[in-house]
């Protein structure tokens, strides 16, 4: 497509072409005729001017385009949270390569880490296993919701190793690498050093027990693990000791004006600008970029059992993935990265890795001799129904549950309806998703074909060339510029607002004409068609401006209006054409569907349930003692000497109680489940050294203990024959 006969080039600018007018349509039979015969026309004059004129015009204008989305962990499973990124970047892609620019979406798993290998070994298999088959269900899930990666690749991979020994080395060799020892936490019974979240402890600030090795979540400190009270490793339980090892350090700290720069150049949306500023001007640390074996990641050349950290070798796999591309394709790679490339890279990444992309990456670039990106795409986290995704509530949904209840394009609509340019976290809110889902699509766009498809398949399927309201048409033609603007800006939001402006005032136009009622008339035969074809031309460039953001729906649009939906400067009105049968586009969301959806994602992570009658959920259990806290208490068996009722007192009796010993007396609130007489001589339990304390009708000694909510409903405690007065519980 984009081969090019040199010869011809000189003589393009010469070449008088004014007055010459070439239809749209024919513009395209002429170009793809072109290619399969090019060899015979070299020689036919004038005409191959004007035809390479008409070749060379956009190739001119052709964006070259590299983009990527964040790479995920390959020890997860897609969720609706990752959705949000790839849908962005897969309808930002889509639109660039619908208007007929270059544009090549490379993603890969990101295979390395400490995490993976212990999963891995927690499932008894190799982290090569792991990542294998957790890739394949990427795939898969990337797939069914139609994202167009051109290639899809992983950082443990030959191309990965490669590029980055080759950066490490270009940096160590600009003596931008500095070596030191550094003091970690150790777990002796792993033989592993311990990131901060792989230890527990209690916090030195707040004492709150069970935090991780960082920071506090009660109280918000931060602090070093080997800080923490009474530290635990969470892989084995053991105390961590603490370890000296040599790390690698990337010298961030050399890189500041350089990023200073680079941060207010454009390649950012202000608001990550200005935080950036915040970080350059609080310093910039050195970066350890090393890890002390086990680890599964690549070893870093000239050095001994020592590894790339899993962030040194992600991004590299950005390139790493194109590069595997390039293999397969002939696409290539230079081209794109080199430092001076004319080519475009686009980075679409969530706000919770905004360092990684927006200053060790650039700088790491830029350094070892590469193009740094043209734009860090930076969006925000998904909540659903406003809250955090959660298990328990079900709202934590995966890619593959969302595929087994509903169609993906109903997602990747909302979601174009809900997302900007902005760094702000976006809403599945599930009332308005089917609510917007029905009326947009079903209700609005796809209407506008079902109700005027009939009336041209009744007169033969052949579309007017008439068109029958000039503004109207217009209207449409003209909107194409603003809404292209609005995807390239990834106003997503926005162009759908348009889009559905348009679908409105196409529906408005039919109910006004009513095409149903006009048809009853005799006479009106090619009236009804020639507003039915207006209706039909409007649907095709509605679903021509969705198509990025639902290619299925628009591929089944292509083939009822028997044509491909191209998205030129210039959309034509399709003027005698053929159209195929209608056939429904797309169903209504049943709200039973996405209830299910949440249960199923419930189920997937559900608790053993309490009984809502037990008397556990009535009371929970208290919170936990410890052993010592219990030991407090002393419990002992008891006789009941004698029982009475208290003058005065309308739910207390008055028990004599023997501990074999002494007697005490205590006042117990069971007057209303037990008379006096049922008491005597039977044996309990008591609180033997609760301090006294003084009632209205006399001093209370202890307390014994009885179950129940109170009442006619309360049971006092009886041993077993044979315990004696005096005898401790324990
Ligand atoms: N492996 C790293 C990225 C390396 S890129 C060189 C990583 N992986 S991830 O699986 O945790 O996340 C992948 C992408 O999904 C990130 O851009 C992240 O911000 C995004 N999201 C993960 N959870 C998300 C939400 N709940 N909402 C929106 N995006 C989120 O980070
Ligand atoms: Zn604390």
């Amino acid at each position: 497509m984009h081969a090019f006969n040199p010869c011809l080039v000189p003589q393009l600018n010469n070449t008088p072409l004014v007055g010459v007018h070439i239809p749209p349509v024919q513009k395209t039979h002429l170009a793809s005729r072109t290619w399969e015969i090019k060899g015979q026309i070299c020689y036919s004059g004038a005409l191959i001017f004007l035809l390479v004129y008409l070749l060379s015009k956009p190739m001119s204008n052709t964006r070259k385009i590299l983009v990527s989305s964040a790479l995920p962990y390959a020890n997860g499973a897609i969720h609706l949270g990752h959705m949000v990124e790839v849908i962005q970047t897969d309808i930002w892609v889509r639109f660039q390569k619908q208007r007929g620019n270059r544009c090549i979406y490379v993603c890969a798993d990101d295979a390395h880490g400490t995490a993976i290998m212990l999963s891995a070994e927690k499932a008894g298999i190799t982290p090569e296993q792991q990542i294998a088959q957790v890739q394949q269900t990427h795939i898969s899930d990337f797939n069914d919701f139609h994202i167009g990666f051109d290639n899809y690749h992983s950082t443990h991979s030959s191309e990965n190793q490669e590029l980055a020994n080759l950066i490490y080395t270009r940096v160590r060799d600009n003596g931008h690498i500095a070596e030191r020892t550094i003091t970690q936490a150790y777990d002796a019974d792993k033989g592993l050093f311990l990131a901060d979240r792989y230890i527990k402890g209690t916090c030195p600030n707040c004492k709150t027990p069970d935090q991780y090795g960082d920071n506090c979540e009660a109280c918000g400190a931060t602090y070093s693990p080997l800080e923490l009270i009474d530290p635990i490793s969470v892989i084995s339980g053991s105390k961590p000791v603490a370890k000296e090892s040599k790390h690698l350090f990337f010298k961030l700290p050399d890189f500041e004006d350089f990023l200073k720069r680079w941060t207010r150049e454009d390649h950012l949306q202000p608001e990550v600008a200005n935080k950036l500023a915040e970080w350059l001007e609080a310093g910039l640390q050195e970066w350890d970029i090393s890890r002390d074996a086990p680890y599964f990641g690549f070893e870093i050349p000239g050095e001994t059992d020592k590894y790339f950290y899993v962030w040194l070798d992600a991004p590299i796999g950005y390139m790493a993935s194109f590069k595997q591309f390039c293999e397969k394709t002939g696409e290539n790679f230079e081209d794109y990265w080199k430092a001076d490339s004319d080519c475009e890279l686009y980075h679409f990444i969530g706000k919770d890795i905004v360092n990684f992309h927006a200053l060790f990456w650039p700088a790491l670039l830029h350094d070892a001799g590469f193009r740094t990106p043209t734009k860090v795409c930076v969006h925000g986290f998904l909540t659903v129904d406003g809250k955090k995704m959660s298990k328990s509530r079900g709202t934590f949904i995966n890619a593959r549950t969302y595929l087994e209840h509903l169609d993906p394009e109903y997602l990747r609509y909302y979601y174009a309806s809900k997302l900007n340019s902005s760094v702000d976290d976006i809403d599945l809110n599930l009332d308005d998703f089917v609510q917007r889902v029905n009326s947009d699509l079903v209700g609005k766009v796809v209407n506008i074909a079902s109700r005027t498809a009939k009336f041209i398949q009744k007169s033969g399927g052949k579309l007017s060339a008439t068109i029958e309201n000039e503004a109207l048409w217009q209207k449409f033609l003209d909107a194409n510029k603003t809404i292209s603007a609005l995807y390239e800006e990834r106003e997503f939001n926005k162009a759908m607002r348009e889009i559905m402006a348009l679908a409105d005032a196409a529906n408005e136009y039919i109910a006004e004409h009513a095409p149903w009622s006009l048809s009853k008339q005799e006479g009106n035969e090619q009236k009804v068609i020639d507003i039915c074809s207006l209706g039909i031309n409007c649907f095709k460039v509605i679903m021509t401006y969705l198509k990025p953001v639902l290619p299925a729906t628009a591929s089944a649009a292509e083939n009822f209006l028997n044509t491909q939906l191209d998205w030129p400067e210039n959309i034509d009105f399709l003027g005698e054409h053929e159209i195929h049968p209608f056939k429904p586009l797309m169903t209504r969301i049943d709200t039973d569907k996405v209830q299910t959806m949440i249960d199923a994602s419930k189920e997937e992570t559900a608790q053993p349930a309490i009984d809502p009658d037990s008397w556990l959920a009535k009371e929970p259990i208290a919170n936990e003692i410890e052993f010592n806290d219990f030991a407090k208490v002393d419990l002992r068996v008891v006789l009941i000497k004698n029982a009475e009722h208290v003058d005065g007192a309308d739910k207390l009796l008055r028990l004599t109680l023997d501990l074999g010993g002494e007697t005490r007396n205590v006042f117990a609130g069971i007057k209303s489940a037990y008379s006096p007489k049922d008491l005597i001589g039977k044996h309990t339990v008591m609180v033997a050294n609760l301090k006294p304390r003084k009632m209205k009708f006399g001093i209370s000694e202890g307390m014994v203990l009885a179950a129940g909510p109170g009442k006619n409903e309360l049971y006092i405690l009886e041993p077993h024959s044979g315990a004696q007065p005096g005898m401790r519980v324990m």
